[in-house]
């Protein structure tokens, strides 16, 4: 085997992500993106009551295979070092882009954990756990539901603040290309 295809090194400098790290990153994406007009559009009011419940669904269950997949990035991650930025990015930039990734994995954590714990404490199902039998683990309480409610609601203002400034600064590099944006593109393939 070649030293490329061991360091998944992308032609022309720089390096890219190793494959199934690209293809979580954009199942990740999709899902985390739609859940979050899920959200805002299952608490109006007025909706037909099929279609919340049906939204409310999609967003727990959905909310808890984003949690599986963020943990699965996480641990990947940490056992395996990130391909090196391309050499023409500042340090200032490359700290910032480490800084802006670690806040996105903590900020999907606090989501997913916060949502969870709103649903159980509040005695609520999350069918798709349900269906395989897994614990709970969160007492019923009508306050805890509250506080980790609270933290749901607030947390997405920073969640989407982060998204903002990541998809922001993705397409300056895919404009500048400059390396930055093949690392983590296709999704699929070498
Ligand atoms: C990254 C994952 C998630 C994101 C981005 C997200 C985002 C949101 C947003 C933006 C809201 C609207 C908040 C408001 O209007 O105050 C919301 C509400 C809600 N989310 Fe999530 N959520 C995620 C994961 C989860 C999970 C895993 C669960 C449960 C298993 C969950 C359960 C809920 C519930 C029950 C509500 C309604 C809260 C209420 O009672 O007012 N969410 N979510
Ligand atoms: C909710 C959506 C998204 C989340 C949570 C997210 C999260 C992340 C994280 C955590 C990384 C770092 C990988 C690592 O080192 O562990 C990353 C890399 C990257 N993402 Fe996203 N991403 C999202 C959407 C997008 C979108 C829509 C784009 C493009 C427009 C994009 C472009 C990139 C690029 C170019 C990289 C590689 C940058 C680098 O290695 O510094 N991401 N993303």
């Amino acid at each position: 085997m070649t030293m490329q295809a061991e360091t998944g090194q992308a032609p022309g400098g720089g390096g890219r992500y190793a494959m199934p790290v690209r293809f979580l990153h954009w199942v990740a994406a999709v899902l985390i993106i739609a859940t979050i007009p899920i959200a805002n559009i299952m608490q109006q009011e007025g909706i037909e009551r099929s279609t919340q419940d049906l939204l409310f669904i999609l967003h727990k269950n959905g909310g808890v295979i984003i949690f599986l997949l963020v943990v699965v990035r996480i641990l990947w991650r940490v056992l395996t070092p990130a391909p090196p930025m391309p050499a023409s990015m500042p340090d200032w930039q490359v700290a910032a882009a480490k800084a802006a990734h670690w806040g996105l994995y903590g900020m999907l954590l606090v989501m997913t954990i916060s949502g969870y714990v709103r649903v159980r404490a509040g005695g609520f199902p999350v069918e798709m756990l349900d269906a395989i039998g897994v614990p709970h683990m969160v007492p019923r309480s009508d306050s805890l539901a509250e506080t980790a409610q609270a933290i749901h609601s607030n947390a997405r203002f920073i969640l989407v603040a982060l998204i903002l400034l990541h998809v922001g600064a993705a397409l300056q590099h895919a404009f500048k290309r400059d390396g930055v944006f093949g690392r983590i593109w296709p999704p699929l393939g070498r």
